[in-house]
């Protein structure tokens, strides 16, 4: 019988659930649409909205839906109007933003191959792997973005709550290392102190020890990961911006900050990236296997996750060569 070379593996659910819900299985393999480019995924990385967004409908799906939001990998075909990329570009980002209906694409980022719009990614540094540039996308516009909201000024101290994390450990980066903090002071357990600190924090508050009312000195800053704003605004200043990024925020005077998806952060963090000033943070456990992405969710899921859960290597489609349709479904270049 003659194998089909247009389908691909992806993991994919049929209905909201626990990682259980979670199969492997055949896909067609995806046409690049108007602007769109199509990559084939070298390494991904798991966020805690693919399993937030599994386990109930927060953003009502189509099934089935494959999850994952961060990907790097190399460009393969091109949509009418995708001029920034070439064939065989390596490239990383966040596939995952709302379409004009409001919807998130069906096919994330744990297949062989996904369609993205261009302008949601951005080139891989050469110095970084694959697998740390997936790492990278949805937690550092996310820690960005942050700062942002709240007009965080240079020369000013922060408090970070949850800086062991995909997001924290990046938040301390970019305070330390970018936006020139004048003092970095995170939260972590006892076995993640010493790995905070290396980030470059100034100090490392174990939570396990000490509560946020001890801690005597006021910030000008409180970017607060974990959604504790409830308790953690007692180390803000009486008029110091309070950033959360859970929703919805647990005090009234915390600022909900949510990402911006797009591939021109990515383009800005370059040098940051070349000359090492950033540095993406792997959790030791993986990467994962592409098939132990079931594994790979259930240790992201326990909430101690050190730096991103990445999901690499994939398995390659060769041989046999895979055929690439046009958008009349006719074999393309
Ligand atoms: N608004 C947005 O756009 C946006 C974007 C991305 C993520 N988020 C949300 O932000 C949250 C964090 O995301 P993430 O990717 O950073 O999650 P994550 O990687 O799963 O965070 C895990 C980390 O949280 C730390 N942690 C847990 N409880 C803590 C506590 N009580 N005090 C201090 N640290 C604690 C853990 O450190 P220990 O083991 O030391 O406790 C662990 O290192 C999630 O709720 C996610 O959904 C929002």
């Amino acid at each position: 019988m003659k194998k089909n070379m247009n389908t691909q593996k992806a993991w994919f659910y049929e209905e909201y659930g626990p990682k259980e819900v979670l199969k492997l299985g055949d896909f067609p393999l995806p046409t690049p649409a108007h602007n769109q480019i199509l990559v084939q995924v070298r390494a991904a990385a798991l966020n805690p909205i693919d399993f937030k967004r599994r386990q109930r409908a927060i953003f009502p799906s189509d099934f089935p839906v494959v999850p994952g939001c961060d990907m790097a990998g190399v460009v393969v075909a091109r949509g009418d109007g995708a001029t920034k990329f070439g064939i065989g570009d390596e490239v990383y980002g966040n596939i995952q933003d709302f379409n004009a209906e409001g919807k998130l694409k069906q096919l994330g980022t744990l297949a062989q191959f996904i369609v993205v719009e261009e302008s949601l990614v951005a080139l891989k540094p050469k110095n970084i792997s694959f697998e740390e540039a997936a790492s990278l996308p949805l937690a550092i516009q996310t820690a960005i973005e942050g700062f942002v909201t709240a007009g965080f000024k240079g020369g000013q101290t922060v408090f970070i709550v949850g800086g062991a994390g995909g997001v924290g450990t990046l938040v301390i980066q970019l305070a330390k290392h970018l936006y020139g903090a004048s003092e970095v002071v995170a939260t972590a357990s006892t076995p993640k102190v010493e790995f905070v600190k290396s980030l470059g924090a100034d100090k490392v508050v174990d939570y396990t020890k000490t509560n946020y009312e001890e801690i005597t000195e006021k910030f000008d800053f409180l970017y607060d990961t974990i959604g504790d704003t409830k308790n953690s605004h007692v180390v803000a200043k009486a008029d110091a911006p309070i950033v959360d990024i859970t929703w919805p925020p647990s005090h009234p005077r915390a600022v909900y900050s949510s990402l911006t998806v797009c591939g021109e952060s990515l383009e800005k963090l370059r040098p940051y990236l070349e000359s090492g000033k950033l540095k993406a943070i792997i959790d030791p456990t993986g990467p994962y296997k592409f098939t132990a992405v079931v594994e790979a969710f259930g240790y992201l899921e326990t909430g101690r996750a050190r730096g991103k859960v990445v999901v690499s290597p994939f398995p390659s489609l060769q041989p046999p060569p895979f055929v690439l349709l046009d958008n009349k479904g006719n074999p393309g270049p």
